[in-house]
């Protein structure tokens, strides 16, 4: 099998099994709201439905700024990462797998942003902030809220006009408290790509100045026995190459660097093995489908052992 044709398989494969199951009983997934329906881009662009790839922050001066929802996970992705829960290997578990944890000792810190995902639901607070835990998912966030680094705000694409089940991110880097939590340069960009980078298990830093329209990263990362595979693919004409309308545009774009480079990263994730089992119990899979995730896993491994010998 040419790895070309492997690649098309698993990435098509929840779709298929979306589309050809419309009648299954329903599942964990399906119970969070009216039946999850994914167009084959892995999610609906916010803009058809009224809603906006900039966040709304209150007070920002002019009024009226907004952060980039600049990570996308797919729609498409494995029906389980995207239930918003840490059991199960859940968005949690995979926010974990690359190093982000809830906020500090569960103390929610910093201002709420809205976003409206254009999903039907109108402008919503974020479903919660996830902080770069420092290598300790307990405490790290705590170093975090006080030293600055990476973190980011999510909301999930559920309303009933636009139900993909997509998770739209808006990242930024920020700096200490006492420097009241500013964006450092460029780090809405800069964000982006260490989270990418950490998500896809890059031994060296994406190189932000030289991404375009179509570059792609991809790797594995794994937390309390599920592995995830990451495929990542940044896309330009969502968001605008530019500082205007941005949130902190006077620090973050500077010298002729846009704050917002127009690009976003599409993830679509895959769970490739779970815990001994979890996969009987898992709920997101219906009976047509172990068989082909095990063929996934099987081919992915031989892939794996194809490349990396
Ligand atoms: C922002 O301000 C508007 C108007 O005062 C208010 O309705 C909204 O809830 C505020 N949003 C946040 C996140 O504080
Ligand atoms: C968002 O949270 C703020 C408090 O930070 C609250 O005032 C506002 O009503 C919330 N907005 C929505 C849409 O729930
Ligand atoms: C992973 O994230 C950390 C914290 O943001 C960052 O320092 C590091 O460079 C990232 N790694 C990669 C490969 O991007
Ligand atoms: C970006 O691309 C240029 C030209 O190919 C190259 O010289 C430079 O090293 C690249 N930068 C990084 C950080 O990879
Ligand atoms: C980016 O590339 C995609 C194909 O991957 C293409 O459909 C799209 O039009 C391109 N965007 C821009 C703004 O050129
Ligand atoms: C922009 O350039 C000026 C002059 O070279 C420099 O002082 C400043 O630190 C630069 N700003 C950033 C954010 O790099
Ligand atoms: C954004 O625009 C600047 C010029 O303003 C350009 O140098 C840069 O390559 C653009 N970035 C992308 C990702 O298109």
């Amino acid at each position: 099998m040419s790895i070309p044709f492997l690649w098309l398989f698993l990435s098509s494969w929840p779709l298929v099994a979306v589309f050809s199951h419309p009648h299954h009983p329903p599942t964990h997934l399906n119970r969070r709201g009216s039946s999850r329906g994914v167009p084959p881009q892995g999610f609906y662009d916010p803009r058809n439905g009224g809603g906006s790839w900039l966040t709304e922050v209150n007070d920002t001066f002019p009024i009226g700024l907004g952060e980039p929802l600049n990570v996308v996970l797919l729609g498409s992705s494995d029906p389980a990462v995207l239930v918003d829960q840490q059991n199960d290997g859940g968005l949690r578990n995979y926010f974990l797998s690359f190093g982000f944890a809830g906020e500090c000792l569960g103390q929610h810190s910093g201002s709420d942003q809205e976003a409206n995902l254009g999903d039907g639901r109108g402008y919503l607070n974020e479903t919660a902030v996830m902080r770069y835990d420092y290598g300790d998912p307990t405490l790290g966030t705590c170093k975090e809220t006080v030293e600055g680094g990476n973190h980011f705000r999510y909301w999930i694409q559920s309303g009933s006009s636009a139900n993909s089940g997509a998770v739209f991110i808006a990242s930024s880097y920020e700096l200490p408290t006492q420097l009241h939590h500013d964006i450092i340069f460029n780090g809405y960009n800069f964000a982006r790509d260490w989270l990418i980078g950490n998500a896809t298990a890059q031994s060296t830093l994406i190189p932000t100045e030289n991404l375009t329209n179509g570059t792609t990263f991809s790797g594995q990362t794994s937390y309390a026995g599920y592995v995830y595979q990451s495929n990542v693919q940044y896309v330009s004409g969502f968001l605008s190459n530019t500082s205007n309308g941005i949130n902190h545009f006077l620090s973050v774009g500077a010298n002729g660097t846009s704050a917002v480079d127009g690009l976003v990263a599409f993830v679509d994730v895959k769970i490739l093995t779970a815990p001994s089992g979890a996969s009987v119990k898992s709920p997101a899979r219906p009976s047509a489908r172990p068989s082909l995730f095990a063929i996934a896993v099987v081919l992915m491994s031989m892939l794996a052992a194809a490349l990396f010998p």
